[in-house]
């Protein structure tokens, strides 16, 4: 008979408490600390053990990371993926180590390791649909009529990817709305600062930005500022996350829309190991819901921003 996929995947025993590896990506905006405080704090909650690492930007230390999580016999994985491809051996090397791993906000390439077969679940937002809600507001804000530079995230990853993705498949049905340029910026602020300043020094008649996160979109805001210009009037701003200095841009009007990436990963992730230890089936895809974040209710979202 059939095999059902998840057959393949390594067995969790049912505990009181597990000893759980969270490998994080970097640790140099708001958003990765507000995600560590979150795994950290349930941990806290229910008394289990947090192996934490930080692979600052460095998807070989990340490999490396995942590595001494499974010399230390873990119970199971968390794993924030800095890139698609090169983590898929700290992905396969888990399996083949038998410790159920969860990838956590980041995917991995599909093509080379798979959700319920390779890894118990991935836990996170919708990027594609993230890049989509940014376009459809930017577009009707607009009138369909824009000349966009593009701030990508970290070339490779999947929100990068994904985010420029979601935005090109809604634009392409609106033929004014172009993307003059389109350049990485990392997800960093200063690096966000100074790749804006050149694309818009090239591309002065750009009239808006998209930008694949919060911390790129304060520093292309300050390049904006320093030129003289005025976010929110001579330039319209669409970003993606959350964070507290974007939610109060979007107060004082210097940007129309941020659509939320929640990082607060920690409840679901826990209760997915709680389930998964006591046999339950975990679905491969466990998406989060965002919100799209205006001046209409930004104020109500506020408490919440990191
Ligand atoms: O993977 C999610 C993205 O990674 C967030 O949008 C960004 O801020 C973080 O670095």
């Amino acid at each position: 008979g059939l095999r059902p996929a998840f057959a393949d995947l390594p067995k969790l025993k049912e505990k009181a408490t597990y000893k759980v590896g969270f490998a994080q990506t970097e640790s140099n905006n708001p958003w990765r600390l507000q995600q560590t405080k979150s795994m950290q704090d349930e941990a806290k909650k229910r008394g289990w053990q947090l192996v934490y690492t930080d692979a600052a930007g460095s998807a070989a230390k990340q490999v490396a990371d995942v590595r001494s999580m499974i010399a230390q016999k873990v119970d199971v994985i968390l794993l924030a993926p800095r890139e698609e491809r090169p983590l898929i051996p700290a992905v396969m090397e888990a399996k083949k180590a038998g410790i159920p791993l969860f990838l956590i906000d980041r995917g991995v390439d599909p093509s080379l390791a798979q959700a319920g077969k390779d890894y118990v679940a991935f836990i996170g937002s919708d990027f594609v649909q993230e890049g989509r809600q940014a376009a459809e507001v930017l577009t009707k804000a607009m009138n369909g009529q824009a000349k966009i530079i593009e701030l990508v995230g970290t070339v490779g990853s999947s929100p990068a990817n994904d985010r420029a993705k979601g935005f090109a498949d809604y634009i392409k049905d609106y033929p004014g709305m172009q993307v003059v340029a389109s350049q990485s910026g990392d997800f960093v602020r200063d690096k966000g600062r100074q790749v804006f300043e050149t694309l818009y020094q090239a591309h002065p008649e750009a009239t808006a930005l998209y930008s694949h996160n919060d911390e790129m979109t304060m520093g292309a805001i300050a390049a904006m500022e320093a030129a003289g210009k005025v976010p929110g009037k001579d330039l319209i701003i669409a970003s993606i996350d959350g964070t507290k200095d974007a939610a109060q841009a979007v107060m004082d009007g210097k940007i129309l829309v941020v659509v939320e990436c929640n990082p607060n990963f920690g409840p679901a992730a826990f209760e997915a190991i709680e389930k998964y230890g006591k046999g339950e089936h975990i679905p491969p895809h466990v998406v989060n819901k965002d919100r799209v974040l205006t001046k209409e209710n930004i104020e109500s979202y506020l408490p919440e921003a990191y």
